[in-house]
């Protein structure tokens, strides 16, 4: 019998992004993802950059390869995640943005802003982020001088 271990996801907001984190953490495992839940869980105001070290600290860790950031605007959230030397935070508002921040830019972390962009959008994006491959090649030698 062969096991396949599931690819665990991590994902943390602040209080504006707990609705779609939930919806996100549901429809991950849905597509057979195991899910690292790095809070919040209440809709409580709390400072959306402790949610991105959260992320950070667990890349960091290898506790996770990738992750999924979410605050208002997902601007803020995605600035502090990316902060960290091994983040690559890409705020994203549509497949395209989440395709090519995979293609080209190798993203670890997929940031989204919940009163920003719709559910339907938000899911289409982790799709595209969770199936698409780096392309390695020129964008490897680009993505390097970014530290
Ligand atoms: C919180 O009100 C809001 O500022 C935060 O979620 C985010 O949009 C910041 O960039």
């Amino acid at each position: 019998m062969v096991f396949i271990a599931k690819e665990k996801v991590a994902i943390a907001s602040d209080h504006a992004g707990l609705l779609m984190k939930s919806a996100f953490g549901e429809y991950l495992e849905e597509m057979g993802y195991e899910v690292l839940n790095l809070g919040t869980d209440s809709t409580c105001s709390v400072d959306y950059p402790d949610y991105s070290n959260n992320l950070a600290e667990a890349l960091l860790k290898g506790s996770v390869m990738r992750g999924v950031l979410i605050c208002g605007t997902g601007i803020g959230i995605s600035i502090a995640a990316n902060r960290h030397r091994h983040v690559r935070a890409a705020l994203c508002h549509n497949e395209t943005d989440a395709r090519f921040a995979r293609l080209h830019n190798n993203a670890n972390v997929l940031a989204l802003g919940a009163r920003t962009t719709g559910l339907e959008v938000a899911l289409d994006c982790l799709r595209v982020f969770l199936n698409t491959e780096f392309e390695g090649g020129r964008h490897q030698r680009r993505v390097e001088k970014y530290s």
